[in-house]
């Protein structure tokens, strides 16, 4: 099997690259000059001259703020150029995995949302991520894909929130951190083993799939600052104190009911993903 993987230089496309490698699959990882999704036939052309089996598409515009400026930027890159690129993997008959987003759903209430949930959006980006779930679908009759929810990246090719905290707490004494919204993290190097598996089966459809657990990001910031053994204290406070350009989501809870479904593993407890995260972090000096 031959595996072409977009946005090898993110945060989940150089773990995806990592674990199919390691696992002795033939992977190509696509970089923004070979594959530029502001140029949707040349990234076309790229995936038809190496003729994959299966595409994972990790490359995506993930700017969240700045989406709600550059609105048909990001519209094209998410969803116009994911139609193309699902047109021709239809076309020489490979697999495709489409990441996407908990931002589909308009993130109210308390309920973890089940994948044929009703979608609602609440910011562009969302609305982006969701339009290339319907370009998927539209260009490949053949239904060969996996669309694949997941929230709250994190891994070591990247920055992050976790990162961003941990650098913040290494200065400072006391950290205030939004509490009001809630979901579940997701480590790329273990989300990367389950779309490893995913590309090798055909079990096709629409699965969520993030850490076991959910938390708050205050709880997130705090579980990281203690694991690393800092002192710094934080507090929990309304995300009315931190206004964003995008409005976010305050119920980020996704079901892995489907992954039950399917047959899959569903991915360890977001503590113990963070535990391992930190070790990696240690292994590269940070
Ligand atoms: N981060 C999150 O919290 C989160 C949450 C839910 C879903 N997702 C989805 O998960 C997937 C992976 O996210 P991530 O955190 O790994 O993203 P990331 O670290 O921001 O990486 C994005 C990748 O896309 C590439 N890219 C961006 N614009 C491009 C363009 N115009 N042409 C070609 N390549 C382009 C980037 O290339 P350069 O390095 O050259 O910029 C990079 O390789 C995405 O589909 C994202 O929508 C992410």
């Amino acid at each position: 099997m031959k595996v072409l993987v977009t946005g090898v230089t993110g945060q989940l496309g150089y773990d995806v690259v990592r674990v199919l490698r390691g696992r002795g699959v033939e992977t190509v990882g696509a970089t923004r000059a070979e594959m530029p999704l502001d140029d949707p036939e040349k990234a076309r052309a790229f995936v038809e001259a190496t003729r994959p089996d299966a595409v994972i598409h990790c490359a995506a515009y993930t700017a969240v703020d700045r989406a709600e400026d550059e609105r048909e930027l990001c519209h094209a890159i998410n969803a116009e150029s994911t139609r193309t690129i699902a047109g021709a993997c239809e076309e020489i008959g490979a697999k495709l995995v489409y990441i996407s987003t908990d931002y589909v759903f308009p993130g109210t209430g308390e309920k973890f949302y089940e994948t044929d949930d009703e979608t609602s959006p609440c910011n562009v980006y969302g609305a982006s991520k969701l339009a290339g779930e319907s370009a998927v679908r539209d260009a490949m009759a053949s239904g060969r894909f996996f669309i694949v929810r997941i929230s709250w990246v994190f891994g070591v090719h990247g920055k992050n929130f976790i990162r961003t905290i941990l650098g913040l707490a290494k200065t400072r004494d006391a950290l205030t951190v939004v509490d009001d919204q809630v979901g579940s993290p997701t480590y790329t190097a273990d989300l990367a083993e389950l779309l490893a598996d995913m590309v090798e089966s055909e079990k096709f459809g629409v699965y969520h799939a993030t850490n076991e657990g959910i938390c708050s990001w205050a709880e997130l910031a705090a579980e990281a600052i203690q694991q690393r053994g800092l002192r710094t204290k934080v507090t929990p406070v309304s995300s009315d104190m931190y206004p964003t350009k995008a409005v976010r989501p305050k119920n980020s809870r996704l079901s892995k009911a489907s992954l039950d479904r399917g047959g899959f593993h569903r991915l360890p407890d977001w503590k113990d993903a963070v535990r391992r995260y930190l070790v990696e972090l240690e292994a590269i000096g940070e």
